[in-house]
């Protein structure tokens, strides 16, 4: 990684301004947190930054509040748990750039840690405001954005604040990027990209970015039935999207002309409703009836795609295979799962739905990265530079500033 990372800095007596991503989901209708991993996630740079002698204000957005409070989205019940994670008290403060947040900074003891209130509250925060930005970085002496998942985002807490303070990556957007990185720098080869999801509009640019960089690519979930339609399959009743079939069509040849050959589903599963317990059945693509949907690939492709996946030296996966939320909709996207946690592959799998199927059946500790960041992770495979990382110092400069 070539940017300044929170090793490079001597933090005794130092306060860190920590950007992190505790936009985490809570059980509908309450303030309970449902899955606390990118809370957890966070954890070794928040004890990195204790261990170090810092003190460490934490600045996070849940939800989009569009500016406004919102009693809903305060970060409250965050504090609680990160408290419990860490074993440590973690005040809240109901202010980000105000008084009391500056009072509360400025009293933290070498190894405290503070969570500022939702940053989203404040419209300035999506307007990038260089004011408000200034604001937040008075709080420290350095800024570590340790915050992947919204590193898409040129916000003032994630982008903004770094041109104000020393600037520096977390150890989790270390991680990030070295495993997302690594698939696009130095993948070990072959290397496959499954990608699924409903839409291929959501995927077109990763699509052109791993045409001839990865050696297969397999397709899978709602996007398949474009690209199915477009190979001449009647595909029922299932999403489509019409103005996307040519380039569909183009897209497998210019696949194939740069030997990154794209795999589709030889079956699918499908039903009339997406519905639990709903009547199903498995059907070649090519045997679709009028009115059905395609709700997953079928059992003859998730062996194939399975078979294949586990003899990759790395695989890259982005998207369910299908409704894997819905049984009986889930066994393709299980299927692969399984494959890849039991696989020797280097698997780097997409935040978002991809990392909330593989925790749902259990294969998240074995597969070798879960990236914390879906919309992150997708932009980053397309090859975008994202812009909380790009406004950190780099790891050069920050070599010669330190006279190494
Ligand atoms: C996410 O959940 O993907 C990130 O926290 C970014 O949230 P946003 O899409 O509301 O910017």
């Amino acid at each position: 990684m070539t940017k300044r990372t929170v090793r490079d800095f001597d933090w005794r007596g130092k306060r860190a301004l920590v950007r992190v991503d505790f936009n985490v989901p809570f059980e509908r209708g309450t303030r309970r947190i449902s899955d606390d991993v990118r809370i957890r996630e966070a954890l070794p740079t928040i004890a990195y930054l204790r261990e170090q002698g810092a003190s460490v204000v934490l600045c996070a957005h849940l939800g989009r509040p569009d500016g406004k409070r919102d009693a809903n989205l305060q970060l409250e019940p965050v504090a609680e748990r990160l408290s419990e994670l860490l074993g440590a008290p973690v005040p809240y403060v109901n202010d980000a750039v105000g008084d009391e947040a500056r009072a509360a900074a400025e009293t933290l003891e070498p190894g405290g840690v503070l969570l500022l209130e939702n940053v989203r509250f404040w419209p300035e925060e999506e307007r990038n405001d260089p004011a408000f930005a200034a604001a937040l970085a008075s709080l420290a002496d350095a800024y570590v954005n340790d915050a992947f998942g919204t590193a898409h985002r040129a916000h003032a807490s994630t982008e903004g604040a770094a041109h104000h303070l020393p600037a520096m990556a977390g150890l989790l957007m270390e991680k990030e990027i070295a495993f997302l990185g690594g698939i696009l720098e130095s993948p070990a080869r072959p290397l496959a990209a499954l990608l699924g999801g409903a839409k291929v509009s959501d995927k077109l640019q990763v699509l052109g970015r791993l045409i001839g960089h990865a050696d297969e690519l397999f397709v899978g979930g709602g996007m398949a039935g474009t690209f199915l339609k477009a190979q001449g399959c009647e595909i029922g009743a299932s999403l489509l999207e019409e103005n996307l079939t040519g380039f569909c069509a183009e897209t497998m040849e210019r696949a194939a002309a740069a030997s990154t050959p794209i795999t589709l589903p030889e079956d699918v599963v499908v039903a009339e409703r997406i519905e639990e317990g709903a009547p199903t059945e498995a059907v070649p693509v090519g045997a679709i009836p009028p009115g059905a949907m395609i709700l997953d690939i079928g059992p003859r492709a998730a062996e194939r795609y399975a078979r294949r996946l586990a003899a990759m030296g790395s695989v890259v996966w982005n998207g369910p295979m299908g409704v894997f939320e819905v049984e009986p909709f889930h066994r393709g996207t299980q299927a692969v799962a399984e494959a890849l946690a039991a696989s020797g592959a280097v698997t780097v799998i997409g935040g978002g739905s991809t990392a909330e199927a593989v925790a749902r059946f259990g294969f998240a500790e074995r597969m070798s990265h879960v990236s914390t960041g879906g919309g992150a992770s997708l932009e980053f495979l397309e090859g975008k530079e994202l812009p909380g990382v790009a406004a950190l110092d780099d790891a050069e400069d920050s070599r010669r500033s330190a006279g190494t």
